[in-house]
C-alpha cells in the first residue's frame, strides 16, 4: 500500500514559513510584498481561484490588489493596466488569470508582464531561464510537485520519470525540473501510441492529462511514485484526478490524492514566488 502524500499538510507548513519570513521582510523593509491579480470576465472556476489567491495573501500578510475586469475589456486596456502595474513599486507579482476571453492574445499578455514580476513564470524569458537551470520563478504546479517530492524525501537522481502531458503550464516545465533533479525524463502525450508501455518502466509517473481514470493500475510498476495533477469531475460530479486511485494506491510506494495532493500546493507556490520577487527587488536596488 502506498504512502499518501499529504499536500494540505505540506502546504500549511510552507505557508507557516512564509508568514514568518514575511514578518522579517516587513521589519527589515517597512512594507509588505504585493501581488496583483487580474481577472477578465466571469468564469466561475477562475473566480474561485482568484478569491483563494486573495485569501492566501491575507493569511500570509501580503498586500493583494485585485482587478476584476468585464469580459468586453479590450486587449489594449488590459496591456495598459499591466504597464501601470509593471511601474508600481508596491506590486511585486502580477498574474493574469487564465483563460482570458478569446479576443485577447494571451501570449502578448504574458510577454508584457515584466519578467521580474512574472510570478507565474510564463514570460518567454522565464521559460528560457527554466530551460538553462538558472531561474527565480517556477510555474506553480511543477514547483508544488518538486516541493512535495522533497518534503517526503523521495529520491530522484538516476530515477526514470515519465510526465504525461505537454502543456506549457505543467508538462513541459515539469519535465525540465525533473531533468534538473537528475531524472531520466520521458514526456508522453496524446500522440504517444502506447502510454502504458512507457509508464510501466517508470520510477516516477506524473499525470497531467485531464481525464479521470486515465492512469490505471496496470500502467504503473510495483513501487512507483504516482503524482496526480488531474482535476476532473467524474460521472457523479465528484472531484477526481487522472489516476485510478484505488488501483494505483495498491501498487505505488507514494501517491498524491485528489483532492488534497498537488492542488493545495499551487497557490502556496505562487505566494513563495511573490516573496521571492519582493526580496529580489530589494537585492537589486
Ligand atoms: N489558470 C489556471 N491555472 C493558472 C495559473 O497557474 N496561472 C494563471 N495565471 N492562470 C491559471
Amino acid at each position: 500500500m502506498a504512502k499518501i502524500i499529504d499536500g494540505k499538510a505540506v502546504s500549511a507548513k510552507v505557508r507557516g514559513e512564509l508568514c514568518e519570513k514575511t514578518v522579517s521582510f516587513k521589519e527589515k523593509y517597512g512594507y509588505a510584498p504585493g501581488l496583483a491579480v487580474i481577472i477578465v470576465g466571469d468564469d466561475p472556476a477562475s473566480k474561485i481561484y482568484v478569491r483563494n489567491k486573495k485569501k492566501a495573501c491575507e493569511e500570509i500578510g501580503y498586500n493583494s490588489f485585485e482587478y476584476a475586469l468585464p469580459a468586453e475589456t479590450s486587449e489594449e486596456e488590459l496591456l495598459n493596466l499591466i504597464e501601470k502595474l509593471n511601474a508600481d513599486d508596491a506590486v511585486h507579482g502580477i498574474l493574469v488569470q487564465s483563460p482570458v476571453p478569446r479576443h485577447i492574445d494571451e501570449k502578448k499578455i504574458q510577454s508584457t508582464i515584466l519578467p521580474s514580476k512574472d510570478v507565474d513564470a510564463f514570460h518567454p524569458i522565464n521559460v528560457g531561464k527554466i530551460m538553462i537551470g538558472d531561474y527565480d520563478f517556477v510555474p506553480c504546479t511543477p514547483a508544488g510537485i518538486t516541493e512535495l517530492l522533497d518534503a517526503y524525501g523521495i529520491e530522484t537522481a538516476g530515477k526514470s520519470c515519465v510526465v504525461i502531458g505537454r502543456s506549457n503550464i505543467v508538462g513541459k516545465p515539469m519535465a525540465m525540473l525533473m531533468l534538473h533533479k537528475n531524472c531520466t525524463v520521458t514526456i508522453c502525450h496524446s500522440r504517444t501510441p502506447d502510454v502504458g508501455a512507457v509508464t510501466r518502466e517508470a520510477d516516477i509517473v506524473i499525470a497531467a492529462v485531464g481525464k479521470s481514470d486515465f492512469l490505471t493500475g496496470d500502467m504503473i510498476k510495483e513501487g512507483a511514485v504516482v503524482i496526480d495533477v488531474g482535476m476532473n469531475r467524474n460521472a457523479e460530479g465528484k472531484l477526481c484526478g487522472d489516476a485510478d486511485f484505488e488501483a494505483c494506491e495498491k501498487k505505488a510506494s507514494y501517491i498524491t490524492p485528489v483532492p488534497g495532493g498537488v492542488g493545495p500546493m499551487t497557490i502556496t507556490m505562487l505566494m513563495k514566488n511573490t516573496l521571492r520577487s519582493a526580496e529580489l527587488s530589494e537585492e537589486n536596488k
